[in-house]
């Protein structure tokens, strides 16, 4: 079977640690004489570049697509776009609505015996190449997360399921604080904890950072929640990221954010400029953290053909 990252629990652990190896080892040519599809129903500063970049780094060529382009299930069928992007480009990279779409997609090339993987590049229910990211970040601050505490302070939303899986996989300690509402739904938690998740779900925010490796924010509004925008400002107050609650984890603790940020809002601009802000690195590190999943899906769907 072809190799999708659909999630971030596609990997195995020994899997996330080749990937993060690979991000940061010589990029050899591999995609040399291939396309890759990058395609985005909403949009993207740091994903777009990041994987087109990384595609390149690796003698590929990225085609970048807006979603309105190729109207997934309004011109034609999910299934239809990835048969016909299948025809031209050795991997699928797409930025979803609807975490259904990518299993459409990879269904369908599957069903057609067409050895070309999906990628999930944000849907409502993942965020895994950012989450690949933010683990090489906190290896190079921290070494190992192994044993590490991450907290992840708001939304329990894509990018905190994706970290979920992340610590599960790699043997870091989640501890969450969400606002009644918005707190992760039992089935996450079963989910996560059947990975071998370690998680505590914590009432106040200070306690749940009290503990912190690494403080976790996420914006309180993501793409597609737009009509929520008020009610979710008014839920979400008291969860800010600010020199407040960061004063309740240890000193040394790295403060982290997927970016797109909103100053005053999820986080204060002091702690994302302050010097406990590892924003910056996580950033750059979707480029380098892109290149290995490549490399990696690359190498299993080439075992596959032959
Ligand atoms: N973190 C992230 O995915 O950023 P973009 O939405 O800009 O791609
Ligand atoms: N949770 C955010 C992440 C953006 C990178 C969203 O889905 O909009």
């Amino acid at each position: 079977m072809t190799r999708h990252l659909l999630s971030l629990a596609d990997l195995s652990a020994g899997e996330i640690v080749r990937v993060l190896e690979l991000a940061e080892s010589p990029a050899p040519p591999v995609l040399a004489g291939s396309g890759v599809a990058l395609v985005f129903e909403h949009p993207s500063a740091r994903t777009r570049n990041a994987t087109e970049l990384a595609v390149v780094q690796l003698g590929g060529h990225p085609v970048s697509i807006r979603g309105e382009e190729i109207g997934i299930d309004r011109r034609e069928t999910a299934e239809d776009v990835a048969r016909t992007l299948a025809c031209y480009h050795g991997m699928i990279a797409a930025r979803v609505e609807r975490h259904e779409t990518l299993e459409r997609m990879a269904a369908a090339l599957d069903a057609a015996g067409v050895h070309v993987p999906v990628v999930n590049l944000l849907s409502d229910r993942e965020h895994p190449t950012q989450a690949l990211a933010d683990l090489l970040t906190i290896r190079q601050r921290l070494g190992s997360p192994a044993g590490r505490v991450l907290a992840y302070v708001g939304d329990a939303n894509n990018v905190c399921r994706s970290l979920l899986a992340a610590g599960a996989l790699t043997g870091m300690e989640v501890h969450l604080a969400c606002p009644p509402g918005y707190g992760p739904g039992d089935e996450d938690l079963d989910w996560a904890r059947g990975l071998g998740g370690k998680i505590e779900v914590f009432d106040q925010p200070e306690d749940a950072v009290a503990a912190a490796d690494v403080v976790y924010t996420d914006v309180w509004v993501s793409m597609g929640q737009e009509a929520e925008r008020e009610a979710r400002y008014r839920a979400f107050e008291g969860y800010s990221l600010d020199d407040r609650l960061l004063s309740a984890a240890p000193p040394e603790a790295l403060v982290m954010h997927c970016l797109p940020a909103h100053r005053g809002e999820e986080i204060s601009a002091s702690v994302l400029e302050g010097h406990a802000s590892a924003v910056w690195q996580q950033a750059a590190n979707r480029m380098h953290a892109a290149r290995g999943l490549f490399r990696f899906l690359h190498a299993s769907a080439a075992e596959e053909v032959s």
